[in-house]
């Protein structure tokens, strides 16, 4: 049977877009006008790359000179033969950029200007090719060098046909993206220029601008203020070779890290050992032990405004350590190694302007044990999660419990989601004691 849409649902569906258009307008702009969008006096870089979703650009770039930015358009190679730039310039009322090699005067230095400039990248659409190009740092060509060369937030709009999306090779750069911070936003699932129906569809440019204004807004919440992360699981010696250790891959803490710093925060991550890259722009520490991790936390949390202990912590450590390598005895059945208490980092780090963050990983009685965790530590919030599914892994089911008696249980979530929600809930907190006479 064909799909038909009767005249009714039409309407209904024309009544619904028009709804959800001025409520998507409604918080870009606000409800006051231009002045209240958070993406108004900001600089925008645009990258456009070579897909059939190009032309869908053009309502991106009018979206966001509507709000008040300004736009820079940088056009691929490919993506000229899609769309024209000149549409681009008369919609932004700038030149489009697509040389990175026209020449330098002292007010436009090519991709180091526009990089430095720009308080947000967004590539829209985002083309496969785009897409392992930026994963892997190729930076031969304009768009290439600004995203290697800026500061500034990016967000990256996939659009392709879904046999490409569903590529392993697609994925996998953008797994790599996400860990690095870049913003995915869509694709969405729907008819594909191909006329298939699938995942690949681009995000709509309505959808693409509201996360640009959420990320702009976002960038400012912890302006000027100083966040401590701990991340990873400590490494307690028994000798030269072996140690106690436990299975925390670290994930949460540097995806933590890497959300304080998208919301503008200065940031010091202190890390166990893990296999990760530590997010650019944090002071990176790294430790071994419980003991270790103590001190640097101490140190770092001096005039900070948040302390979060995403690290495994070890609670006990071996009382000894042997300098030379353990070996076992012929006939040794049994081995015998006494350890002792490893200080509490959370608990003992207690300064009345801190606000301190904790994880409970439980395997039971888990809200119970993490509510009497937050009481005894005077922690502002606590996440809970059940421990054998969210160590190691890349997502997490969290509830979030506050001081101030609100409990969250959020859906399944990547550690990237849960880590901003974190983010959220901590600046409303700082904020709402700021405020407090
Ligand atoms: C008609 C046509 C449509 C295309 N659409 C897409 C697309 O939607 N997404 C994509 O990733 N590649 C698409 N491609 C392939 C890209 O244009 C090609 O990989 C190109 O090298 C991308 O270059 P760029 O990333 O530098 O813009 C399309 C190619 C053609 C000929």
């Amino acid at each position: 049977m064909g799909s038909r849409i009767s005249r009714r649902g039409c309407r209904v569906a024309v009544r619904r877009l028009r709804y959800a258009e001025s409520y998507v307008r409604a918080r870009l702009f606000g409800t006051d006008g231009i002045t209240m969008s958070p993406l108004n006096h900001t600089a925008i870089v645009l990258g456009v790359t070579g897909g059939i979703a190009a032309f869908k650009s053009a309502s991106v770039a009018s979206l966001l000179v509507q709000a008040g930015s300004r736009v820079d358009v940088v056009m691929t190679e490919s993506a000229q033969r899609f769309i024209q730039p000149l549409t681009f310039s008369a919609i932004t009322h700038t030149p489009v950029h697509t040389n990175a090699f026209a020449p330098w005067t002292d007010e436009h230095s090519g991709h180091v200007s526009l990089a430095r400039n720009a308080d947000l990248l967004i590539v829209a659409p985002a083309t496969a090719a785009a897409i392992a190009r930026l994963a892997l740092g190729l930076a031969d060509d304009l768009l290439g060098l600004i995203a290697l060369s800026t500061e500034a937030p990016i967000i990256v709009a996939p659009a392709m046909e879904d046999r490409m999306f569903n590529h392993p090779s697609v994925r996998d750069h953008l797994v790599t993206l996400a860990e690095r911070g870049v913003i995915v936003v869509g694709p969405d699932h729907g008819r594909l220029a191909s006329g298939a129906i699938g995942d690949g569809r681009m995000a709509s440019p309505e959808a693409i601008v509201e996360a640009a204004a959420t990320q702009l807004r976002r960038s400012s919440q912890l302006h000027g203020r100083k966040v401590v992360v701990t991340a990873g699981g400590t490494q307690e010696p028994l000798d030269p070779v072996r140690y106690i250790g436990n299975r925390s891959s670290g994930m949460m803490g540097y995806a933590l890290a890497a959300a304080a710093m998208s919301a503008g925060a200065t940031v010091t991550l202190i890390s166990g050992p893990t296999t990760l890259r530590p997010p650019c722009g944090a002071e990176f520490v790294e430790v071994t032990t419980a003991v270790e991790m103590h001190r640097e936390v101490e140190r770092a949390t001096f005039g900070a405004d948040i302390l979060i202990m995403a690290a495994a912590v070890a609670d006990f450590r071996p009382e000894t350590r042997s300098e030379r390598k353990l070996k076992k005895q012929v006939d040794q059945e049994f081995m015998d190694v006494r350890l002792v208490r490893n200080p509490d980092i959370l608990a003992s780090i207690d300064r009345p302007d801190l606000l301190k963050i904790g994880f409970a990983a439980e395997t039971e009685d888990l809200l119970a044990n993490a509510k009497r965790k937050l009481e005894a530590k005077h922690l502002a919030i606590i996440v809970a999660n059940d421990a054998e599914l969210t160590i190691g892994a890349s997502s997490s089911t969290a509830t979030i419990l506050t001081s101030e008696g609100d409990v969250t249980a959020l859906p399944p979530m990547t550690k990237s989601s849960l880590a901003a929600k974190v983010i959220d809930v901590a600046t409303t907190m700082l904020n709402r004691a700021d405020r407090r006479p």
